[in-house]
């Protein structure tokens, strides 16, 4: 008895040192195997009386599940030690970020025009859009500017081929031009009905899009953003202008403390002119007056040049910077971000 539980502690401490299951199945082979001890000591019993083999026989048994239970613990333990070993080789970080498709987004300036046109699409104002290269005539004669302004200098202005000495191309140096396109157009449109004596249904324009200046710095770039107004009608004044501006401005910022200031300023084309500024009453800029737009009662030679009676129709014009607008919105500090195409940058504003 003492020997068969001898038998089964070494069987117990075999198949416990046992590291992999080939290990387990040479030891098992010790003890149950055909020449194992204790299928000897079964082979053994042939030679033992009806009495010892029954109680012999039963001990050995015994001991025989004690070892076959030993096995199955093991076998059961180096099966899930195995298990752990092959998780952790394949184990997978699932914090590890996914590879995804980048995602596209606007252009912070574009926002910023998307927002102005629906602003202004709330007070009833159309969008219209004009060239970018554009005829000297649509640029500075037709807004009323003289021969010899500087803007029209190659100092400021980009001229480009395809015109003539007297009717040279440029880059268009401001949205004005889509001023006298849009009105021209606008009258032509009507005309019939004018000339039956009905009312002109009222010029009320947005013209946003890209323009160029030979100019470069951190406030200045030689292709910026404006955004044209017009508003043209045969009972429309200064004190309109400054309402729709100051609605504009309060809802593009968000902001109802914001002022408005109109400084007089000069531009050919309107008369009087006014620089308009803001000021924030709280936050970083508090305090703080910026030019954000140009603007003033058209001038009445321009409004002759929309083909329009001046002495009829009258109404204002603005010309805001939409760099401007954006980079006060956002905080931005430097204009030339906005063209440097860096995504660490432009993925912000999404
Ligand atoms: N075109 C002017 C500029 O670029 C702005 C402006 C527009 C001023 C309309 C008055 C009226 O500076």
């Amino acid at each position: 008895m003492t020997e068969l539980n001898a038998i089964v502690d070494t069987a117990k401490a075999a198949f416990s040192e046992a590291a992999t299951p080939a290990d387990l199945e040479n030891a098992k082979a010790q003890f149950l195997g055909k020449s194992g001890r204790i299928t000897e000591l079964m082979k053994g019993m042939a030679a033992l009386s009806v009495e010892e083999k029954k109680s012999l026989g039963a001990a050995i048994n015994l001991a025989k599940q004690a070892i076959e239970a030993a096995l199955s613990d093991r076998r059961q333990a180096l099966a899930e030690i195995e298990l752990l070993a092959q998780l952790q080789a394949e184990a997978l970080d699932v914090s590890l970020p996914g590879r995804q498709r980048g995602q596209g987004g606007l252009h912070p300036v574009t926002l910023t025009t998307e927002r102005i046109e629906a602003i202004f699409g709330s007070m009833g104002f159309d969008v219209a859009q004009g060239p970018e290269i554009e005829a000297d005539w649509f640029n500075f004669t037709a807004l009323n500017t003289p021969e010899d302004h500087p803007a029209r200098s190659m100092h400021d202005t980009f001229y480009v081929e395809g015109g003539s000495d007297a009717a040279p191309n440029l880059l268009r140096t401001h949205t004005s031009p889509v001023q006298i396109r849009h009105a021209l157009q606008h009258v032509k449109q009507h005309k019939a009905a004018m000339d039956a004596g009905l009312p002109m249904p009222e010029i009320r324009v947005i013209c946003p899009g890209r323009t160029y200046r030979v100019d470069s710095d951190a406030t200045h770039s030689p292709m910026f953003h404006q955004c044209e107004g017009l508003w043209i009608g045969e009972n429309v004044s200064f004190k309109d202008l400054k309402f729709v501006f100051t609605d504009l401005c309060r809802t593009f910022f968000e902001r109802d403390d914001l002022v408005l200031r109109f400084r007089p300023s000069f531009f050919p084309f309107t008369e009087p002119s006014a620089e308009i500024d803001i000021q924030f009453q709280n936050g970083p800029l508090a305090g703080r007056w910026l030019e954000v737009a140009g603007s003033g009662q058209v001038h009445p030679n321009v409004v002759r040049n929309m083909g329009l009676d001046p002495e009829k129709y009258i109404g204002f014009a603005f010309g805001m910077g939409l760099d401007r607008f954006t980079m006060l919105r956002y905080g931005v500090n430097d204009l030339r971000l906005f063209f440097d195409g860096d995504v660490r940058f432009l993925s912000q504003f999404q």
